[in-house]
């Protein structure tokens, strides 16, 4: 094998353009894709910046340098000393931004070979992400890959610019903790000088970042990995990155225009797009009553609408007992989609049953007239009427669900998305901003029987609902607050309590005594005792946000060695046996383990 020696690179294989014509070069990289025309070799050279075609002429280099380009091969490792000369017009290729041109090889030094690799180091390949992720050195080796890694480095890198300007400072939290309070499981790990005793990572920097607000730092930021052992999707991770952001002296309004301030900055920067300030707010009922989510997708219209009134007080026993128990009968427009197939319509209601409805019927206004499996129960103005609240028109297709409202929401509001995906309604590259407000501060937990957090329990309930905390927990609405973007919750935050008498009276309307208050968040009563500044924050979900800028769908896209579904690492094989004796050693024995030798 050669080496690099006395040739060191001088240029980048995607930045050469006509203007280099006539340069002598040195690059160095990889060989994307040859083509051997006898004589004639043509290589696709890549590195990090892009493609350049390198000509290998037998004439010009003679038999034996021409011999040792016939032995390249995909992935070997190269350096080429050669001239920039423009191509003829015939050869110009114009899908490439190096098309003009190409590089004559002069001296080819081979610094290394490789493995056929087990699939095409391209974009848009149609390979198995197991595969992918296994090879994931290869899968980053290619192009959209490279570019969405950098797209994350230019993001934070201007998120950083951009606190850094507000006066913010970056400060580093504890990776191993005291268990937070976020709400999803924690991942635990031994602590060897403590037997029997367990770190907590830190589902978030929650309480730190407080903390550092009561230590007078009044401005914090922190680009930081946070664990959460949750059901993993396209869009959780088990440990993922937040931008996590505290600042003292700030109401909710300073901190959602600084945060819009932020993101216009970062898709300014990076796509060139100018977004357009102040997002739209949108309070958490109205969000839920129009859209079924607390993170609407306002791409699209298609709102759910409350059609109970029309139906009440019939002999449809679905739509009466539902409504005779507090619940509600809502429906979304599918427009044009009268004539939906009847095998398309038994699947929607397997869909909805999926998000928890009992049902789902429908009401199709064709030229025949209305078809509607509770036809029989109305008269024909009932559905007129609806018709016309609905501002149906005859080719409409309304889809139904009766059941309880918060049911009703999720079922009808994933309906919603679904039947936009389906009829094609989405417009892929629209950025649509919102803030959803005024969350509940409350939501009651069925299988525990309590009130827990919604967000967490040192978000601020707002001020004329503090008299209702531990009388009615359910109508207390919070300062709480999420930025959303085409349907995904990409940040979210609170202004937090600072007076310890009321996180006292939250603790209390989460049931939790006073003895297990101290015992969990003890450290920080304390803390708080000594001259507590009002303060609120806010943490994006750093993956989330890159993958859209990135046009993802999943955010394992944008990182570099994400975990599969069943949170593993197929390429270094994590999670993994460990020896006994370094089990011994942190005081630990695998009941898993044990099942395995009784069999
Ligand atoms: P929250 O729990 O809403 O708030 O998290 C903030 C943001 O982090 C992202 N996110 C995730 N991204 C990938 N994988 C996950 N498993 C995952 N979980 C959350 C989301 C979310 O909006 N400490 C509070 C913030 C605060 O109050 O200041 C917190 O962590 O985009
Ligand atoms: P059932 O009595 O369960 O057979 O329901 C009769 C019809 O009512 C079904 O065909 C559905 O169209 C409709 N239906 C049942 N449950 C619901 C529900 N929760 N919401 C809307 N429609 C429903």
């Amino acid at each position: 094998m050669e080496t690099l020696a006395g040739m060191k690179r001088t240029r980048h294989c995607g930045e050469l353009r006509e203007g280099d014509v006539g340069a002598e070069i040195v690059l160095s990289g990889w060989v994307s894709r040859r083509r051997d025309h006898g004589g004639l070799i043509f290589v696709d050279m890549r590195d990090r910046s892009g493609f350049v075609q390198v000509v290998y002429d037998e004439a010009a280099m003679g038999k034996d340098a021409f011999h040792k380009a016939e032995t390249l091969r995909s992935e070997f490792v190269i350096g080429v000393r050669g001239k920039v000369r423009a191509r003829s017009a015939d050869t110009v290729n114009p899908n490439i931004e190096t098309g003009k041109i190409e590089v004559v090889c002069e001296e080819l030094r081979i610094l290394n070979t490789a493995k056929t690799p087990p699939f095409y180091i391209q974009d848009d390949i149609d390979v198995d992400e197991m595969l992918r992720l296994k090879y994931r050195y290869l899968d980053l080796r290619r192009p959209e890959m490279q570019a969405n890694l950098m797209l994350r480095h230019r993001v934070t890198k201007i998120m950083r610019d951009f606190l850094d300007r507000h006066e913010f400072i970056e400060i580093e939290t504890p990776m191993l903790c005291k268990s937070t309070p976020e709400g999803a499981r924690d991942f635990l790990v031994p602590s060897r000088l403590n037997p029997g005793k367990f770190y907590a990572l830190p589902q978030s920097p929650q309480i730190f970042k407080q903390i550092l607000m009561v230590a007078g730092f009044e401005k914090y930021f922190q680009i930081v990995r946070c664990f959460r052992d949750e059901d993993l999707r396209a869009d959780r991770q088990p440990e993922f990155t937040q931008l996590d952001i505290e600042t003292s002296f700030f109401d909710e309004d300073d901190i959602l225009e600084l945060m819009e301030g932020l993101v216009a900055e970062l898709f300014d920067k990076t796509l060139g797009v100018k977004l357009k300030t102040p997002f739209l707010r949108m309070k958490w009922d109205e969000a839920m009553e129009r859209f079924g989510s607390d993170k609407p997708d306002l791409r699209f219209g298609m709102e759910l609408m409350d059609i109970s009134e029309y139906v009440k007080g019939s002999d449809f026993k679905v739509f009466a007992s539902v409504l005779e128990n507090g619940g509600q009968v809502k429906v979304i427009n599918v427009e044009d989609y009268a004539n939906i197939p009847r095998r398309e319509l038994d699947g929607l209601v397997q869909y909805v049953q999926g998000y928890g409805a009992k049902g789902l019927a429908w009401i199709q206004y064709t030229e025949e007239g209305v078809k509607s499996p509770f036809k029989k129960f109305y008269a024909d103005e009932v559905f007129e009427k609806i018709k016309a609240a609905c501002h149906a028109k005859t080719g409409d297709l309304l889809l139904v669900i009766a059941d309880k409202p918060l049911v009703v929401a999720q079922a009808l509001g994933e309906l919603r998305l679904e039947m936009a995906r389906r009829r094609n309604l989405i417009d892929a590259d629209a950025l649509n901003f919102l803030w959803v407000t005024d969350f509940p501060m409350f939501e009651y937990n069925e299988e525990e029987k309590r009130w827990k957090a919604m967000h967490h329990p040192f978000t601020a309930p707002r001020r004329e609902d503090v008299a209702y905390l531990t009388s009615d927990p359910g109508r207390v609405k919070a300062n709480a607050y999420d930025m959303v973007l085409n349907g995904v919750e990409i940040g979210g935050g609170s202004l937090r309590i600072y007076q310890g008498d009321l996180q006292e009276k939250v603790f209390e309307a989460i049931g939790l005594t006073e003895e297990e208050a101290r015992q969990k968040f003890g450290f920080m009563m304390d803390a708080f005792a000594y001259g507590t500044p009002p303060h609120g924050g806010i943490a994006f979900g750093l993956d989330r946000l890159v993958m859209l800028m990135a046009k993802r769908r999943s955010i394992r896209d944008v990182i570099a060695f994400p975990k599969t579904q069943s949170a593993s690492d197929v390429m270094s094989q994590a999670p993994s046996e460990v020896d006994a004796k370094q089990l011994r050693e942190l005081s630990v024995r695998s009941t898993a383990v044990k099942k395995e030798e009784k069999k």
